[in-house]
């Protein structure tokens, strides 16, 4: 299946060249999406020498599959953030996010390709025990100094009508996300910074702070993590539940809500906005969260696009794409240096072009030595004053029986010789397990289901065609190699023998 986002689609590529030589500088950045990016920027703007490793392309990350919008709230709610810590983190939440966002304007006003627009947040809930949720969060909000209010007039047509309160927060904003990360990143490059596409770090000692890859190495004085989630084995990973989303962008239908971020609240719910783009104006929903690796892909999918059909009748679907998203403890994200002696910014949830951007002005400011004090608030390493831990034993739960219950569950009997095109199985033969896929054209790809990471055992995706791993969000190419998440080393290749 085609997966290619609507941002991917509608940007042209930024054209780096592969990292061919062993090179020094003052930081290495690891990651090119909007966290690595920006922090790039500012570091070289400060006159750092700096080099960024991106593996893939710019943006073509979480950051170019993400649905582009921009909030000074949180998905769960700042009215979360309140109770679960207190009104002066929230109130610091707003403002670093508030500063981001401006910073984000502020670097778009001479970009048209990246599309920035200032809209509203309109948040409404699809259950009725939901609505409480709504008045809550407008209390909240309004309490910290936002334009949030109730708003009687209800949701513009074109949009699934509410059964109770409908809140609207002014002054948010909206934008092309990959089109704005490859103009940071010429930006960056500009101002002194080597950027470097295809060339995937494989190797990081972190003590010597030396990065290789396929072609070449990275000497560095520090070392910027900017990878969503962490490489190599890091504590945040034990306090990070790991979720999928799915999202359709339609051809726009007869009726058009215009601008705007519309969350339509609740356990079916979609969040939902509008694209132009050449003349041409889509419909944009992301569906509910799913764990990786222990639910099924196409049919998460199909729900959302489903729902979104009946609900907003569009045009016909022109892009289906997902994305991972990494769940902090506690709703404040891991930014800082942890144990490993790297910086890491992870733990963003779906907030992350705000937060990537908070990240990278934080670091930034700490690396030259003027470190910001919300910068304290997020350290990976943190002591966590705030009420309650169940979500994080919930989520653990989930990682433990996951580790245990896959060497206790029998794989599945299949001949390696029957699989059909398209086929995928988790296959015992002659004594050894194999996570084999056959793709379309015949070709048998065979690995070891034993992810690299910390070694849980792999699940099948079938819209993204790989071996993703439920713990901590490792995925694999049907050829073993990695695809996203904190493994460093490629699933093992097996030989197969048919018969
Ligand atoms: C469906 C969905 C919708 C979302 N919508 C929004 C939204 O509307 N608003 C919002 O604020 N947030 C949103 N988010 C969250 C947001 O997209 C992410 O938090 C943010 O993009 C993370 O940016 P990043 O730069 O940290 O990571 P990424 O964009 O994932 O960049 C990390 C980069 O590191 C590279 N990399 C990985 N390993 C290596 C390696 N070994 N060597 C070199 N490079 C490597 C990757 O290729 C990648 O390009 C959404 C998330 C999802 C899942
Ligand atoms: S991602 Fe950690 S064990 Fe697989």
């Amino acid at each position: 299946m085609d997966t290619t986002s609507v941002w991917r689609a509608t940007a042209t590529g930024a054209g780096f060249a592969m990292l061919q030589a062993d090179v020094q500088c003052d930081v290495l950045v690891v990651g090119g999406g909007i966290t690595g990016v920006t922090t790039a920027l500012l570091l070289a703007q400060q006159g750092r020498k700096v080099v960024l490793l991106e593996a893939d392309e710019i943006g073509g990350g979480t950051t170019g599959h993400s649905t582009g919008n921009l909030y000074v709230t949180t998905t769960d709610g700042i009215s979360s953030v309140q109770s679960t810590w207190d009104e002066t983190v929230a109130r610091e939440v707003v403002q670093q996010r508030k500063a981001a966002i401006d910073f984000i304007e502020q670097q778009c006003r001479d970009l048209p390709n990246a599309h920035f627009t200032r809209c509203p947040l309109v948040l409404w809930s699809r259950d009725l025990d939901g609505n409480a949720d709504v008045e809550s969060e407008q209390q909240a909000l309004a309490q910290l100094g936002c334009l949030a209010r109730l708003d009687e007039a209800g949701v513009r047509p074109g949009l699934p009508q509410p059964r109770g309160p409908v809140m609207v927060l002014e002054d948010q904003a909206q934008f092309q996300p990959q089109a704005y990360t490859l103009a940071l990143a010429q930006r960056a490059a500009k101002a002194g910074a080597s950027l470097h596409e295809h060339s995937r770090v494989i190797e990081l000692d972190a003590k010597a702070r030396v990065a290789t890859t396929a072609t070449g190495s990275v000497k560095a004085a520090e070392i910027v993590l900017a990878t969503h989630s962490p490489k190599g084995v890091h504590l945040v990973h034990a306090e990070m539940p790991v979720h999928r989303e799915y999202v359709v962008a339609f051809e726009m239908g007869a009726t058009d809500p215009g601008p705007g971020i519309f969350w339509w609240s609740g356990e079916q719910g979609l969040s939902i906005r509008t694209l132009a783009h050449e003349g041409r104006r889509y419909v944009i929903a992301a569906g509910p969260e799913q764990k990786v690796g222990v639910h099924n892909a196409k049919a998460s999918l199909l729900a959302v696009e489903t729902l979104a059909t009946q609900m907003l009748q569009p045009g016909p679907t022109r892009h289906r794409w997902s994305a991972q998203n990494y769940r902090s403890h506690h709703g404040l994200p891991y930014i800082g240096r942890d144990h490993s002696g790297c910086f890491i910014a992870t733990g963003f949830s779906t907030d992350g072009l705000t937060w990537g951007t908070v990240a990278a002005r934080l670091l930034a400011a700490e690396i030259s030595g003027q470190p910001d004090a919300f910068g304290k608030r997020c350290e990976p390493g943190r002591f966590t004053p705030a009420k309650g831990a169940s979500t994080l034993v919930e989520e653990n739960l989930t990682t433990a029986s996951t580790l245990v219950k896959d060497y206790l569950t029998r794989p599945q009997h299949e001949h390696l010789s029957s699989l059909a095109p398209g086929d995928s199985a988790i296959v015992e033969a002659g004594g050894e397990t194999f996570a084999a896929y056959r793709a379309p054209d015949g070709e048998l790809f065979a690995v070891s289901p034993v992810c690299t990471h910390m070694g849980c055992k792999v699940r099948w995706n079938s819209v993204e065609t790989s071996w993703d791993c439920p713990c901590h969000g490792s995925r694999f190419r049907p050829d073993g190699t990695v695809a996203e998440g904190p493994a460093l080393v490629p699933l093992h290749r097996k030989h197969v023998q048919l018969g």
